[in-house]
């Protein structure tokens, strides 16, 4: 450590023994400034930046986050955090704190996407065909910064802290196996972010209940009899007939499910035939279907099956359907816990001002933090990167770019969400005992 080093690490240590953060609830809303301020110092900040572009140059897929899972482990080493790796492959799960209970996590995704990088820039992907265009990337730098704020603090921590660092979120699921590999044994709470396009930096939004869409896919073989295409009474048409399916398969939304019930049913690919001339033996159709209960998302699947066998067998052909669950694992619906609703209201808002926590509308979108918060409590927001006079670009865009200085904003935002949990979620013996703490 340097010098310079030193220096920093003993002001903060001298700025936070001036602010006790147990003495009393005045100071409980003192913790998410002093996060911000202390995240949005040079040193810090310029840490995390390194940290997000070394991860943006070298982007890996899921469950080949190998290189980016070894940093954030090089990275704890030298906080002296300890952690357990591996989890589903490279996930890594870090813990602050006392070892007691409660315990709360944070979470990030580590992978990027199988595209092509379009920005040209010194730090651009240097691994053809994949990109952080989601912003991953900066998720795992915030969660690192989160990391350095709670261990600095870590003797006042009130609880656990439990870092997950998590791949595959692209598709992969990989917050089931997460789960699956007990990365939440024991956690009462986990809150995840996201960063955003579209919504100013210094705000953040969310909203209780259902956030995102549950979401799944589907694929389906329909097979007639191939033949010549002006002789059609010796065939049996599956062109025809999957376009007949793909109509019906329109009903399902529009006559079937409540209109203030929102969901979404599209066929994205329709492949099938090769020559002008020639019916083809079979066609294969897929998509994806989107909803925000269970109940609508179970419904919706049950009846895709159903509309794509009855409707090929009208037109005399036989369907298969497959859910494609081994490799494209169904989300659930994401929904943000009501009473966590309010700490990160109370939280969010004592940090940027309560008019810079924004209401947002539910997304079609998913998210695949849906698995954690189906087992345990758990609360996604989004956190906005916008520069003011700037157009956005979306995720997922080859020319999708990160706001840097909106690092300093996750990292604050990670650590007192979980915090602020420790010492406000205290079980209920303990709080009754708070006036003990006011001696320390
Ligand atoms: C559909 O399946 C049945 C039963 O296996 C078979 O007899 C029939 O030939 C199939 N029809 C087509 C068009 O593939
Ligand atoms: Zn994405
Ligand atoms: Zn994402």
């Amino acid at each position: 450590m340097s010098f310079c080093k030193w220096v920093s690490l003993i002001f903060v240590l001298n700025l936070f023994y001036q602010l006790p953060i147990l003495s009393n609830s005045l100071d409980l809303a003192e913790i998410p400034k002093n996060f911000l301020s202390y995240a949005k110092k040079p040193e810090f900040f310029e840490w995390m930046v390194g940290v997000r572009r070394k991860i943006h140059e070298n982007p890996e897929l899921g469950y080949e986050e190998f290189e980016t899972s070894k940093l954030i482990r090089d990275e704890l080493e030298k906080m002296g955090i300890p952690y357990k790796h591996p989890i589903a492959i490279t996930g890594v799960v870090g813990y602050i704190g006392s070892g007691k209970p409660p315990f709360v996590a944070i979470r990030a995704d580590m992978d990027a996407l199988a595209m092509q990088e379009s920005v040209e820039w010194e730090h651009k992907s240097k691994n053809p065909g994949k990109m952080h265009a989601c912003g991953h990337d900066a998720h795992v730098a915030m969660l690192l910064g989160a990391a350095k704020i709670l261990q600095d603090r870590r003797e006042d921590l009130e609880g656990t802290v439990v870092l997950v660092f998590q791949p595959a979120e692209e598709g992969g699921g990989g917050a089931k196996k997460m789960v699956d590999a007990g990365a939440l044994e024991n956690v009462d709470a986990i809150f995840g972010l996201h960063v955003s396009t579209d919504k100013p930096i210094g705000t953040v939004a969310s909203r209780p209940g259902p956030l995102l869409a549950g979401s799944g896919f589907f694929e389906a073989i329909i097979s007639g009899r191939g033949g010549h295409a002006a002789i059609p009474q010796h065939s049996i048409d599956p062109i025809l007939a999957a376009s007949n399916v793909i109509v019906s398969l329109q009903h399902l939304v529009s006559r079937e499910a409540d209109p203030l019930d929102s969901q979404v049913v599209t066929v994205a690919k329709f492949q099938g035939g090769g020559a002008f001339n020639v019916i083809p033996d079979s066609v294969t159709i897929a998509g994806t279907f989107r909803a925000f209960s269970t109940e609508s998302f179970m419904q919706l699947k049950q009846r895709i099956e159903e509309v794509i066998t009855g409707q090929a067998a009208v037109q005399r052909c036989n369907a298969t359907v497959d859910f494609l669950e081994d490799t494209k694992p169904i989300f659930p619906v994401t929904v943000n816990s009501e009473d966590l609703h309010g700490h990160f209201l109370n939280v969010a808002g004592d940090m940027l001002g309560a008019s810079n926590v924004r209401d947002m509308q539910p997304l079609m979108g998913s998210e695949d933090f849906s698995f954690y918060s189906e087992v345990i409590p758990g609360y996604f927001s989004f956190l906005g990167m916008k520069k003011e006079n700037v157009k956005s670009v979306p995720g997922h865009s080859p020319f999708f770019t990160v706001n840097e200085d909106a690092l300093p904003y996750g990292a604050a935002l990670h650590a007192s969400l979980a915090a602020r949990y420790l010492l406000e979620y205290q079980p209920q013996v303990q709080s009754s005992q708070g006036e003990l703490h006011d001696e320390l």
